[in-house]
């Protein structure tokens, strides 16, 4: 009967655990109700986070789909830049050939970031007689990007640009550092000429600055002496530029025709030959081009043919050279206007086995002398050429008193030929002229 009983009351107690337990799992608390809320709350912050997640993602997608598709577009820049490359290089590999039977000259116009740039090509267009013959190549320097516009956007297929890859900082000794400019001019040549005659391989090139005006026989000139240059081992340029050519000291009426040799190297427009760029290369200078070129050791006495009436003009004040020169000097510098047929003429006679016998027999022999002092005073015979004598002392005064350039460059008077500079004077042609037993300049003449 015990036995029944303890059963029993088993039996009881495990059908109250069981309800106990059954409550709790089937009826859930308050305390319960507030943690499933909680676990609710944070399944949802959870999708929340997961859309968010996959928004950023999809955002990432973009994102990687755009860079994917601008790296396209730079491949593809990169891909059309060297294919520009490869057809101008052809362009300019095929225009070496001769034109006519004549030579082919590039014109090199140096650019940076002067706009006015446009200026000069213009007229470079203008006065072109035909492009296979004067291919125009723009050597643009400085990454000037309104200027690179302004020559890509005008000129189409009648030019070709080329840019000078090397934009690193020079380095300039601490007293230089605002020549900064002339050091940058330098490896810009050095550049440029390298790919004209060593790439390219042209023959002959003229160099133009980006602020030049140019006559409109301007070509013709540089065709009619090209053949000079070519077979007169003493002539290294041809310049347009008369360093001297302010009006009232060229025959403005019947100048236009007359060419002489000079010594002074003028630059300002000139051409110069593959043979004589692989000479001065290797050991082109860092800075100051113009002034180191006019040296003994690189010029090698060695001439140049000038104009009487430029063929170029500087219009360009702001330059790296000073505007002080420009406003002086520099803007009076007359610029031909009539055209002369300079190709069908015979100019042999600028060869040095011509010129020099009958050059100095003028200036010594036919001339008459006349004394700087008494120039304004003195009666002359009409026509009759006349010959200021000069020494070391008395150039610069003499120089001056006529309105000629009086500085030297390596000892070498401008203009000068065999220490001689010849100009027009009153209707005159007018020699300023070391004695006659002249033998070379003196460096320290400054
Ligand atoms: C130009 O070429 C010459 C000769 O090959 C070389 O010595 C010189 O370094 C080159 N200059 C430039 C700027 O590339």
């Amino acid at each position: 009967m015990r036995i029944k009983r303890l059963t029993i009351f088993l039996l009881a107690l495990s059908i109250l655990f069981i309800w106990i337990v059954s409550t709790y799992i089937f009826f859930p608390t308050r305390a319960f109700n507030n943690e499933m809320g909680k676990m609710k709350h944070i399944m949802k912050q959870l999708d929340e986070l997961e859309g968010g997640v996959s928004q950023i993602m999809g955002a990432n997608k973009n994102i990687l789909h755009e860079m994917a598709s601008e790296y396209d577009l730079r491949i593809e820049k990169i891909k059309k830049a060297t294919e520009k490359e490869i057809s101008q290089d052809e362009k300019l590999k095929k225009l070496q050939k001769s034109f006519n039977g004549g030579p082919v000259i590039p014109v090199i116009v140096f650019a940076c970031n002067r706009i006015t740039v446009i200026r000069c090509l213009d007229q470079l267009i203008q006065y072109r007689p035909d492009p296979r013959q004067f291919p125009i190549i723009v050597s643009q320097d400085c990454n000037d990007l309104q200027t690179k516009n302004a020559i890509n956007t005008n000129y189409g297929d009648k030019l070709t640009l080329i840019e000078q890859p090397d934009q690193s900082d020079i380095q300039v000794p601490p007293k230089e550092k605002k020549f900064k400019g002339y050091f940058k001019i330098a490896r810009h040549y050095g550049w440029a000429l390298n790919q004209t005659f060593f790439k390219y391989n042209f023959d002959t090139a003229i160099i133009v600055e980006d602020d030049l005006d140019i006559a409109p026989d301007f070509f013709e000139y540089f065709v009619g002496t090209y053949y000079l240059l070519k077979h007169d081992p003493t002539l290294w340029c041809i310049s347009a530029w008369n360093d001297n050519g302010k009006s009232n000291l060229v025959d403005m009426e019947n100048g236009a025709s007359k060419l002489y040799r000079t010594d002074f190297f003028p630059g300002l427009g000139w051409m110069l030959t593959k043979e004589l760029w692989t000479e001065l290369a290797p050991k082109w200078p860092k800075a100051y081009w113009d002034d180191w070129i006019r040296r003994p050791e690189q010029r090698k006495d060695r001439a140049c043919i000038r104009p009487e009436i430029s063929r170029t003009r500087t219009f360009g004040k702001y330059g790296v050279s000073n505007g002080l020169f420009y406003e002086k000097h520099l803007k009076y510098i007359q610029l031909n206007d009539k055209f002369v047929p300079f190709s069908k003429m015979d100019l042999t006679y600028l060869l040095k086995n011509y010129y020099d016998e009958p050059f100095l027999k003028e200036v010594y022999d036919n001339s008459i002398e006349v004394s700087y002092h008494n120039l304004r005073t003195l009666v002359l015979p009409e026509k009759q050429s006349i010959r200021i004598p000069y020494t070391k002392e008395t150039y610069k005064k003499a120089a001056r008193a006529v309105g000629l350039m009086d500085d030297f460059k390596s000892g070498v008077p401008r203009t000068g030929y065999r220490g001689i500079i010849t100009f027009h004077w009153n209707g005159r042609t007018a020699y300023l002229a070391p004695p006659r037993n002249w033998n070379g300049y003196d460096p320290s003449w400054s």
